[in-house]
């Protein structure tokens, strides 16, 4: 069957967003590490992050963004709650069941979903799928994460880039040719690339038992070279995919909101794309890369800065560990982020 413009599709209705309020600029970082405010800027394109301090989790910053993705949804409630992360509160259990009690959402289904920096995409594409099925009507979808908390304090690579934050939209049941519909998102992975990005231990493959405590390494770990280059070439490919089959040529793209992983890589997403890099949404200065919450984070953001009106087109990808990587595209609603 062919889809119409009638025909039942996921629809965005709600955005929310929270930052955790202390603030670490490059030059906090080159007063602790080896590193300068040039050296990042010039790399990176990022000033600042925001960073959780101790007793903030990321429940914390997901349930401060889901209270305002409903808010913005004008609902009191939804009919399920998922939450990608990276860094859950705890290994064990999932995040979501905690920041559905903590909204005052009762039972609802509610659960994590794991891809690292494509998290949020792959959160929007399972929601779509439940309320393709008929089992939600309403989802909240919340990208939510604290890199900081699993960083090596001496990775200055790794902490130049990183922030904490969260972000979260609603989506709801409706029909493709409403603003907000999106769908399918494109989704992609290659395990082969796994060893790239990684928390080397504490999981299944090296557990921590008290005896090889001491060669544990609980911190996250990434190849920047080899992400950066893997990068580029999957959201060009996964941007341009979901671009044709949405119908829309490349001048038809009005933003390009990237997951903010390094403004080289955004540019060069929209430099493979053969979008001029002025359409290519930049958060990241302000914010690092958020993982999970980077995507809902500079989508807000873009509205707040009035880049992102009503009607316009928007196509938002990201890559990120496992590897995963992919894109949705829509036509923006007329919502005011929360
Ligand atoms: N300050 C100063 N020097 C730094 C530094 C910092 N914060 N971080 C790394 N360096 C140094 C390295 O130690 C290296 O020094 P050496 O040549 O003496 O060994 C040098 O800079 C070059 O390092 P390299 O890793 O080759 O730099 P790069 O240009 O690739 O930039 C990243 C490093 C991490 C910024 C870049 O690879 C990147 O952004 N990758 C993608 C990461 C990402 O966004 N991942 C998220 C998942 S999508």
């Amino acid at each position: 069957m062919t889809a119409t413009a009638h025909s039942p599709a996921p629809v965005l209705c709600g955005l929310g967003t929270w930052l955790p309020p202390h603030v670490v600029t490059n030059e906090d970082l080159s007063r602790e590490l080896d590193t300068s405010d040039e050296w990042i800027r010039s790399r990176t394109g990022i000033g600042r992050r925001h960073v959780v301090q101790p007793g903030e989790a990321t429940s914390d910053l997901a349930v401060e963004a889901g209270r305002r993705a409903l808010k913005s949804a004008g609902l009191d409630t939804v009919d399920m709650v998922i939450v990608a992360t990276t860094t859950p509160d705890r290994q064990c259990p999932a995040t979501a069941p905690l920041v559905a009690s903590r909204l005052g959402l009762g039972t609802v289904p509610a659960f994590d979903v794991g891809a690292v920096c494509t998290g949020f995409l792959y959160a929007l594409a399972t929601a779509a799928g439940f309320l393709a099925a008929g089992t939600a009507r309403t989802v909240l979808v919340v990208g939510a994460d604290t890199y900081s908390t699993i960083l090596d304090p001496a990775d200055r690579s790794a902490r130049a880039i990183f922030g904490d934050g969260a972000g979260a939209v609603v989506v709801r049941a409706g029909r493709a040719d409403e603003p907000g519909a999106f769908g399918p998102v494109e989704l992609a992975s290659d395990g082969s690339g796994c060893d790239l990005i990684m928390v080397p231990s504490g999981g299944s493959r090296d557990p921590f038992r008290a005896a090889t405590a001491q060669q544990a390494d609980p911190f996250f770990r990434m190849q920047g070279k080899k992400v950066f280059r893997s990068a580029v070439e999957r959201m060009a490919q996964s941007s341009l995919t979901v671009a044709e089959r949405f119908g829309w040529s490349v001048d038809d793209i009005d933003l390009l909101v990237a997951h903010q992983a390094n403004i080289r890589i955004m540019h060069g997403v929209a430099d493979s794309v053969g979008l001029p890099r002025s359409r290519c949404h930049v958060h990241l200065d302000r914010v690092g890369n958020t993982a999970a919450a980077s995507i809902p984070l500079a989508l807000a953001d873009a509205v707040e800065s009035g880049r992102l009106t009503p009607g316009a087109r928007v196509l938002t990808t990201a890559f990120g560990g496992g590897l995963t990587w992919g894109a949705a595209a829509l036509r923006w609603p007329d919502i005011s982020p929360a």
